[in-house]
């Protein structure tokens, strides 16, 4: 029996996160780990509707705000909280870390603003393990502009509100170390893979009963 775990994956635009996500579901799956993957914005049908608006239509930046969490609300009580209830492993592309870096510090509203919003929906939905894909922002612009005509509105931004972006992840990672792992995206695929490979045999060890047997003599 696996216990259930909640990973996400965050990084600023440019970072490399979805290049792993798939092999990171692939790498789970053949050890034989239980599990859902998603994303956000979107997950569930409301929540890709308003994904939709959220990156391509404009809009002030508390409507934004509030459209982050209106979708995250749908994700968690429709999606996320019945898989991990089902003993389910949940791996999501992006959560609330990144509405703390992109609206609270690139956008900046403010830390404490994304926190009231965070508080009052009382989700209880800490991630138990986030993989961060960090990277010098000169190296992420230009991994961007190759696809220039696909970009939305986040990506759109310039360098000023990465940095911010970028910052507050930083500081989240730092306020939260045992949750993080950094990861450097500027090495090869091949050498990240060896390192996401050894955080997630450790995360099998931790979430199935095996460690609770460790743990018991
Ligand atoms: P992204 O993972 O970059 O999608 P894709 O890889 O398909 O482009 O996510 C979409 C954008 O949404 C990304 O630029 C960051 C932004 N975002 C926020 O600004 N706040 C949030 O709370 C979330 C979840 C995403």
């Amino acid at each position: 029996m696996q216990k259930p775990c909640f990973i996400t994956l965050e990084g600023v635009d440019g970072a490399g996160k979805s290049t792993h996500f798939e092999w990171m579901i692939n790498t789970l799956e053949s050890r034989g780990i239980d599990l859902i993957y998603t994303r956000e914005p979107g997950g569930t049908e409301l929540g890709e509707a308003l994904r939709e608006l959220l990156l391509h239509q404009s809009m002030q930046l508390k409507t934004e705000t509030l459209l982050m969490f209106a979708a995250r609300n749908e994700h968690w009580q429709q999606k996320i909280k019945p898989a991990l209830a089902d003993n389910k492993w949940v791996i999501c592309d992006r959560f609330t870390d990144s509405t703390y870096a992109y609206q609270g510090g690139g956008r900046q509203l403010g830390l404490e603003q994304v926190a009231k919003l965070d508080n009052w929906l009382d989700l209880n939905a800490k991630p138990d393990f986030t993989f961060l894909f960090d990277l010098p922002l000169s190296v992420a612009r230009t991994r961007l502009n190759k696809n220039r005509q696909l970009a939305d509105r986040f990506e759109q931004e310039g360098e000023a509100f990465f940095k911010r972006t970028q910052a507050a992840y930083h500081n989240r990672m730092l306020a939260d170390p045992d949750r993080f792992k950094l990861i450097d995206s500027q090495l090869s695929i091949a050498e990240v893979q060896t390192i996401l490979a050894l955080s997630l045999e450790n995360l099998i060890v931790n979430y199935s009963d095996l460690s609770r047997t460790i743990n018991n003599t």
